[in-house]
C-alpha cells in the first residue's frame, strides 16, 4: 500500500471565510480530519459527510489527547495510505505545536505539507479594526504566550516586553493576566497603556473589552469570558478606545458583537 499524506492546516481564528483556498481544497480531498479544540463548529460543518473526523482536543473525560499519541495517530494514518488534514486553530506554527508534528512525520517518512492559517492576533485585530503595527504608534509587534506549566513562573523577558513602541499580543494569558500586567508595569510600561481583550474573535460570539493596562485584569474578570481570549496591549489599542468614546477614561468599554 502506498503511503498517504498529511496536510497540517491552519483553520484560522474561527470564521470559516478566513480559511485559505488551499485549506478548503485540502479539507475537500481529505478522507480523515484530525482536529483541535479551537477549531470552530462552523469550520467543522464544512467537512463533507463520510469523512472520518477525530477530535483530539477533548476525550470523554475532557482531557486532550497527549501530543505523543497524536503524533503516533498521524503516522499510523499516513502509513495506512490515508489523506489526512490535521486541522489546527489559527496558524499551525504559532503556539500550535505544528512544527513538532511535522518533524515526527518527516522522521517517519510520511509526506507532510503545511498550509498556514490566519493567526488569532491577525483575526482579532482585524475584527476590532485596530492595526498591530502603525506608523507613529507601533514599529513592531510581538506574540508571546501567557501560559505556564503548573506553578512555574512565566518565563518572559519583561524588560524587553515593556516597550511602549511595540504592540504586545498575549496568547493564552487569561488565567495569568494579573501577573502579566503587574510585571509589565513593574518593568516600566505605563499603567495607562491602552489594552484590548478579545474573546472568540471573528466568530458570532465575539466579545471585546477595551481598558487601560492597570484595569485590564479586573475588567477581564468581570467580563466572565468563555472561550479563547487574546490580549492586545499597546498604543494601537488606543484606537479602539478612541472609537468607543472612552479614550480618556481609565475604565472599560464593553462591546458585544452580535
Ligand atoms: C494554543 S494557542 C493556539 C494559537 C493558534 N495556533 C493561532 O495561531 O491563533 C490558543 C490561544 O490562541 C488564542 N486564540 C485562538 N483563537 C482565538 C480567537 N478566535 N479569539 C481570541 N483568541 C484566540 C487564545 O489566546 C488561545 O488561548
Amino acid at each position: 500500500m502506498s503511503v498517504g499524506k498529511i496536510f497540517l492546516v491552519g483553520a484560522g481564528p474561527g470564521d470559516p471565510e478566513l480559511l485559505t483556498l488551499k485549506a478548503i481544497r485540502a479539507i475537500a480531498r481529505a478522507d480523515v480530519v484530525v482536529y483541535d479544540r479551537l477549531v470552530s463548529e462552523r469550520i467543522l460543518e464544512t467537512i463533507a459527510e463520510g469523512v472520518t473526523q477525530i477530535n483530539v482536543g477533548k476525550q470523554a473525560d475532557f482531557h486532550p489527547v497527549p501530543q505523543a499519541e497524536i503524533n503516533q495517530m498521524l503516522i499510523r494514518l499516513g502509513r495506512a495510505g490515508r489523506t489526512v488534514v490535521r486541522l489546527k486553530g489559527g496558524d499551525p506554527f504559532i503556539f500550535g505545536r505544528g512544527c513538532e508534528e511535522a518533524a515526527e512525520l518527516e522522521a517517519a517518512g510520511i509526506p507532510c505539507e503545511v498550509i498556514p492559517g490566519i493567526t488569532a492576533a491577525q483575526g482579532c485585530s482585524a475584527s476590532a479594526r485596530i492595526p498591530l503595527t502603525h506608523r507613529g504608534l507601533a514599529s513592531g509587534v510581538r506574540y508571546v504566550t501567557g501560559h505556564r506549566k503548573s506553578n512555574e513562573p512565566l518565563d518572559l523577558d519583561w524588560a524587553s516586553l515593556a516597550d511602549p513602541d511595540t504592540t504586545l499580543v498575549v496568547y493564552m494569558g487569561l488565567s495569568n493576566i494579573d501577573e502579566i500586567v503587574a510585571q509589565l508595569i513593574a518593568h516600566g510600561l505605563s499603567a495607562s497603556t491602552p489594552a484590548l481583550a478579545v474573546c472568540q474573535g471573528t466568530t458570532e460570539q465575539e466579545r471585546r473589552i477595551c481598558a487601560r493596562l492597570a484595569t485590564l485584569p479586573v475588567m477581564a474578570r468581570e467580563a466572565s469570558f468563555s472561550g479563547p481570549v487574546l490580549f492586545i496591549i499597546g498604543r494601537v489599542a488606543g484606537l479602539a478606545l478612541e472609537r468607543s468614546g472612552h479614550d480618556d477614561a481609565t475604565t472599560v468599554a464593553i462591546s458585544v458583537v452580535a
